[in-house]
């Protein structure tokens, strides 16, 4: 069985005081920590780049959890790997070689991911489940911080997890992002997501508080 966490998003944190804010996740006991880079192409906005996860890895040894929201992210594997990220998640949607990719993220010594967008069907997958250490499911479409949760996505992460079990690769993680808070985690800890994004509802107030509030969550499953 795959292992749980809380691997919250630094978009919604406070980027005057990111350094300070990340070490709180740590102090709260937190894992992992999300970091979201978006190209303004991939999706509208720009948010930040390697330069940033750089200065992040010197003052914590949080697990860098990078989602990449670019186009063709195999252009910057090297970055992100000497910035220090753990994990490379690129978008199927991103990639005119997804499988080269991911194989590039693995020789680069990173753990891969592919992220799919809540249209985006599952069978983009199937000829590179032996390449994935997890799957992330869009839960909004990706962009912003902050949005609704699409209620259809519990569905699509129950068939995903039938998929990955059945394939034998029970202990692939799927990972949910976007509007997950105390209201919609448990829907998305039942359906088999394992590894749970959440940015406003962690940097919105008291970030231990709100930290510990779903971490109680994810260990109540
Ligand atoms: C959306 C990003 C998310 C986002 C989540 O494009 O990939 O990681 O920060 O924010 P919340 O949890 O506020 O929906
Ligand atoms: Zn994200």
């Amino acid at each position: 069985k795959p292992v749980y966490r809380l691997s919250p998003s630094i978009l919604s944190a406070d980027f005057a005081k990111l350094g300070e804010q990340v070490k709180e996740l740590g102090e709260a006991g937190v894992p992992w920590v999300h970091i979201d880079v978006m190209d303004g192409q991939f999706v509208p906005p720009v948010s930040f780049g390697d330069p940033v996860v750089k200065s992040l890895r010197k003052v914590t040894d949080l697990f860098f959890d990078v989602h990449l929201m670019v186009v063709e992210p195999a252009r910057f594997i090297e970055d992100y790997k000497n910035a220090g990220a753990d994990l490379m998640t690129v978008h199927a949607e991103a990639c005119g070689h997804l499988d080269r990719t991911l194989q590039a993220i693995h020789d680069a010594g990173m753990k891969a991911g592919v992220a799919l967008n809540p249209a985006t069907p599952l069978n983009v997958l199937d000829y590179v489940m032996d390449k994935l250490d997890m799957v992330l499911i869009m839960s909004v479409n990706p962009g912003y911080g902050g949005q609704k949760f699409i209620p259809g996505m519990v569905q699509k992460i129950r068939d995903l997890r039938k998929k990955l079990d059945e394939a034998g690769y029970e202990n692939v993680p799927i990972q949910v992002d976007g509007g997950i808070n105390t209201d919609t985690i448990d829907s998305v800890l039942d359906a088999g997501a394992s590894v749970i994004v959440a940015g406003s509802a962690v940097f919105g107030g008291d970030i231990q508080k709100n930290a510990a509030a779903l971490q109680a969550r994810i260990s109540a499953k």
